[in-house]
């Protein structure tokens, strides 16, 4: 499939755009200081904190603490590795009852309960087996995004 162009110039911190690429929806996060703040420790209830298992593998300038190039930005595809649906954003979540403890929000599957972090990290004891999947992606300027 082709590459897409993406400019992110006017996405503010906190907002999410959507694209599609090979007919799958990708997800862009400009994430707050806070919300990077808030991401949780590696080695904490995470099933892949360092994103190694090789499903979705993830690509090498992703495989750090933010899961991405540059950490404000988050790029991944957003279908849940379990079953396909499209998990919910729930950026201010914070903890809650029947959540893992650390999970500060993210993305919450509406189909079967699996939870990720803002940088697309499923959490243990989920349905879920992998994080989502971080597109083959570069920066083409300050502002735009290759995807693909
Ligand atoms: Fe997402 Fe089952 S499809 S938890």
């Amino acid at each position: 499939g082709a590459a897409v162009e993406v400019e992110i110039g006017a996405l503010q911190p906190g907002e999410k755009l959507t694209v599609e690429w090979r007919g799958k929806p990708v997800w862009i996060v400009r994430r707050t200081p806070e919300q990077l703040a808030a991401l949780p420790k590696l080695d904490v209830q995470l099933a892949d904190p360092n994103s190694d298992r090789k499903a979705y593998p993830t690509p090498e300038y992703a495989k750090n603490a933010a899961r991405s190039i540059k950490p404000e930005y988050l790029v991944v595809v957003g279908i849940c590795s379990h079953l396909g649906c499209s998990p919910s954003d729930k950026f201010q979540a914070g903890p809650q009852p029947s959540l893992p403890d650390d999970w500060n929000g993210g993305f919450l599957c509406p189909c079967h309960g699996s939870t990720f972090d803002l940088a697309g990290r499923v959490f243990k004891n989920k349905p879920a087996p992998d994080n989502l999947e971080v597109p083959p992606h570069m920066y083409l300027s300050e502002t735009k995004l290759l995807i693909g």
